[in-house]
Parts: structure tokens; C-alpha cells; sequence
């Protein structure tokens, strides 16, 4: 197993799992971080007592703090980076992502789409975007931290994958709460849901290769049920939530969605049909 020297700027929570993985991997780690105290769980680390002290001892600078504008503070203490890696794991926007890049000539950004206990171990996946040849070049220790996926030259690819990745996992716990509320009314206890929960993410996950393919062809054939079918099935949600006191907020925005498909002329497509929907917002509310 090859040893590398590498930095870690922040020991958050994420920070600490990093640098953890880095020391359990055998690299000499050198750490920093803004309050004093936190490379105290991470025996074997090399304490900086600044951030140019923390980037002068490796080749490979890892940033996880939080906020952009930590990120641009902690890289503008770091001075001249002198042709160094730096590997941006804290999360921020595409566009923030891009304009490091253009700061920093060496530069990959990354997502981590796993949670801190996971870092290290085969749970862990993080996706990268940026500098290729910096990939190339140290994939194997990237590796160390989790699944290591590059995503292509555009910097701000990896951060787009996150906020993608995290407006999904809101969709679903979303309708997870709404339709537990919608059974809570009814006194049924959540916990009795999650088997029926379970089975339709799983359903959905199924359905997704197919709907993907639609969309990148642009043609909607109905498969299972046409979309004047499921604006029925929405319909009965919002009506049942109101009903039940409930917000029917989720529903009602779906059953718009849907409805403006239908008005579009697209009643006899795929549900997958919708997505033209999010690609001319509803001027009111955007
Ligand atoms: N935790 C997760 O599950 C997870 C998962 C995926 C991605 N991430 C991302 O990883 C990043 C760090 O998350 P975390 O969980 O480690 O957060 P955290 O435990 O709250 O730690 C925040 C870190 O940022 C540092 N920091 C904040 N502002 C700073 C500034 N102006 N200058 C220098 N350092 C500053 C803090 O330093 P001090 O100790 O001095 O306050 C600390 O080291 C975030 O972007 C987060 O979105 C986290």
C-alpha cells in the first residue's frame, strides 16, 4: 500500500471522519482547524497551528468546512498553494464550486454522500468533478475515504449530483411525513406504515431506468398507466387529505403538475411526461 502525506483543513464532524480514514490508511496526516481541541479524538495526526503551515506539509490539501465563504476564507490564509491539490469536500453550490475552481488551478470538487460514521468504509461514496489529471493522480488515496467517482471536467458537476441527490431525498421524506400524517388521523401508528412505505420507494426505484430512458429521449409512451390515469390517483390523495385535516400541499402540487401535462395534450403519455412541467415553471411561483 503505497503512504502518502496529506492535509485535512476542518475537523468537524465530516473533517474528523476524513482525517480518520487518512491515519487508519497510514498516511501521514496533517491537520488544522479553526478552534483549538478538535485533532484531540485523532492520535498519529500532525497538529498545524495554521493553515499555511497545514498546506506546506502535503501535496494534497483536503478543505471540509461549512459554507463557501469558510472554504474561500481557509484556501486565502493558505497563501500560494504551489501547484498542490486541493480537494474541496465541504458542500456548496455549482456555481460557488466554479469560481474556486478558477482560484485554484488544481482543484477538485467533491460530494459526500455518505454520513460521517460511514467515511472509510464501502458505504461511503463521494463523487468528484474538476481537474482530471489530479483524479488520475490520486484516485488511490481518494479511495482510502470511500468509492471515489469522477463526474467529468465542469467543477461544479459534483456539488449539482449533491443538491440533485438531496432534492430527491426531500421528495421522499416529504411524502413519507405527508402520508403518515394523512394515517396518524386515522390513528394508525407510523411505524405500521413503513413495511407499505418501504414497498412503494422500491416500486419506484424499479420504475426509474425505464422513466430516465424516456427522458433522455424525449418521448413519453404510456407503460403502466397513462398520466390522466395517476392525475386521478393524485386527486384522491389531495381529497382524502383534506378530508383528514391534513396539508394537502405535496398532492396539490403534484395534482398542478399533472394537470398542466394534461392541458399540454400529454393525458395519454407516461407520468414521465410531467418533467416538461419543471422545465417551464409556473412564472407565479418561480
Ligand atoms: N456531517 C455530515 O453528515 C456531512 C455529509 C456530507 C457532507 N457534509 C459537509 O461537510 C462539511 C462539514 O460538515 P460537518 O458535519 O463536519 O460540520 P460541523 O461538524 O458543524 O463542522 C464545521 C467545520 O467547519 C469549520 N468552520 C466553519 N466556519 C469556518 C470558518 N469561517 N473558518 C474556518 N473553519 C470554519 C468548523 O470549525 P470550528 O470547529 O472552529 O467551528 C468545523 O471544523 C459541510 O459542508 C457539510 O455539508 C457533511
Amino acid at each position: 500500500m503505497t503512504k502518502h502525506a496529506v492535509t485535512v483543513l476542518g475537523l468537524g464532524l465530516m473533517g474528523q471522519a476524513l482525517a480518520g480514514a487518512l491515519l487508519r490508511a497510514g498516511h501521514t496526516t496533517t491537520v488544522w482547524n479553526r478552534s483549538p481541541g478538535k485533532a484531540d479524538a485523532l492520535p498519529g495526526a500532525v497538529v498545524a497551528g495554521s493553515v499555511a503551515e497545514a498546506v506546506a506539509a502535503s501535496p494534497v490539501v483536503i478543505v471540509c468546512v461549512t459554507g463557501s465563504a469558510a472554504v474561500r476564507e481557509v484556501l486565502d490564509a493558505a497563501g500560494d498553494l504551489d501547484g498542490r491539490v486541493v480537494v474541496n469536500l465541504s458542500s456548496g453550490a455549482s456555481r460557488e464550486a466554479r469560481e474556486t475552481a478558477a482560484r485554484h488551478g488544481r482543484y477538485l470538487d467533491g460530494a459526500i454522500m455518505a454520513a460521517p460514521s460511514d467515511i472509510g468504509t464501502p458505504a461511503s461514496a463521494i463523487v468528484y468533478s474538476g481537474n482530471r489529471a489530479a483524479f488520475d493522480e490520486h484516485e488511490h488515496l481518494l479511495r482510502d475515504l470511500g468509492a471515489a467517482t469522477f463526474l467529468g471536467d465542469d467543477p461544479g458537476l459534483a456539488a449539482l449530483h449533491e443538491t440533485a441527490v438531496l432534492g430527491l431525498m426531500y421528495g421522499i421524506l416529504n411524502g413519507f411525513l405527508h402520508s403518515a400524517a394523512l394515517l396518524r388521523a386515522a390513528g394508525v401508528p407510523a411505524e405500521s406504515f413503513v413495511p407499505f412505505a418501504g414497498a412503494g420507494i422500491e416500486t419506484v426505484a424499479a420504475w426509474l431506468p425505464g422513466y430516465a430512458r424516456q427522458i433522455d429521449e424525449g418521448r413519453y409512451p404510456p407503460v403502466d398507466a397513462t398520466l390522466d390515469t395517476h392525475l386521478a390517483a393524485i386527486d384522491q390523495v389531495v381529497q382524502e387529505s383534506v378530508a383528514a385535516g391534513v396539508d394537502s400541499g405535496p398532492p396539490a402540487f403534484a395534482r398542478e403538475l399533472a394537470r398542466r401535462a394534461v392541458a399540454a395534450g400529454h393525458g395519454g403519455d407516461s407520468y414521465v411526461s410531467v418533467i416538461e412541467q419543471f422545465q417551464a415553471p409556473d412564472k407565479e411561483r418561480s
